[in-house]
């Protein structure tokens, strides 16, 4: 196999790649098992490791949160399936961390000693590591679509209040039909959709379309209460 094929990147807009695999909760066929919901896939180094710990930790944690969003999560490293086990019990019997104790991991856990699934999703980066993954976050939708990627290195933990942020923002702007500006939160204004559909630029700044204000012609926002969200996503934020 070329190099080039052996790293493949999925992209956003993309069907997510298939793949069955083995876990700590049975066995899993991706994405056709998610069909309907949200799914979180994300990739850690390693088993037995202190970022990777803390990560788990807290997506565990969240995990409820997540729920409540229609969004699941799915663990992979290449680690195998009895590492897996080991490691999550340690952190159930033994790890305090943050407050944090008694973490049950309940989301399944891939085991991907071949590489197989990593190799299919980019989260082998030589550069980084050719026997680790690194920290991928793939976000997919409920029709198996790749929404949005982030990747970050062996030696740098996730951020979870973006994690969520980004999931909340894409089915925010999916069910309103809007663009979501900078470090936008529920509750912070919202980007009408441009040009045509909004009458000139004068109109729009004069305020004739409701309650937009408009920076230019081609930025305008309109407000979006936090609540309005919350009904429509189906949960509190
Ligand atoms: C960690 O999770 O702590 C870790 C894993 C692999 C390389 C470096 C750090």
């Amino acid at each position: 196999m070329e190099t080039n094929e052996m790293y493949v990147m999925p992209r956003i807009g993309e069907k997510a790649p298939s793949f069955k695999a083995v876990t700590t909760q049975g066995d899993i066929n991706f994405p056709e098992d998610y069909s309907g919901k949200w799914t979180i896939l994300f990739s850690h180094p390693a088993d037995f490791t202190p970022v990777c710990t803390s990560e788990f930790m807290t997506f565990a944690t969240m995990e409820k949160e997540f729920k409540a969003l229609n969004t699941e999560l799915v663990g992979l490293s290449v680690d195998g399936l009895y590492s897996h086990i080991a490691w999550l019990r340690t952190i159930k019997e033994k790890i305090e961390y943050k407050g944090m104790k008694n973490v049950e991991v309940n989301f399944p856990l891939i085991e991907d000693i071949t590489m197989e699934v990593a190799k299919k999703y980019g989260m082998i980066q030589p550069g980084e590591s050719s026997t680790k993954a690194v920290r991928a976050v793939f976000f997919i939708d409920p029709q198996g679509i790749i929404r949005t990627i982030i990747y970050y290195p062996l030696s740098l933990g996730r951020n979870f209040d973006e994690l969520k942020r980004v999931i909340i923002g894409l089915q925010t702007a999916d069910a309103f039909g809007v663009a979501l500006p900078a470090d936008w939160r529920p509750g912070d204004e919202v980007i009408v959709p441009t040009a045509g559909s909004c009458g000139t630029a004068k109109a729009r700044m004069q305020g004739e379309e409701g309650e937009m204000t408009c920076y230019d012609w081609f930025f305008c926002t309109k407000k979006l209460a936090k609540s309005e969200v919350e009904n429509k996503l189906g949960t509190k934020l």
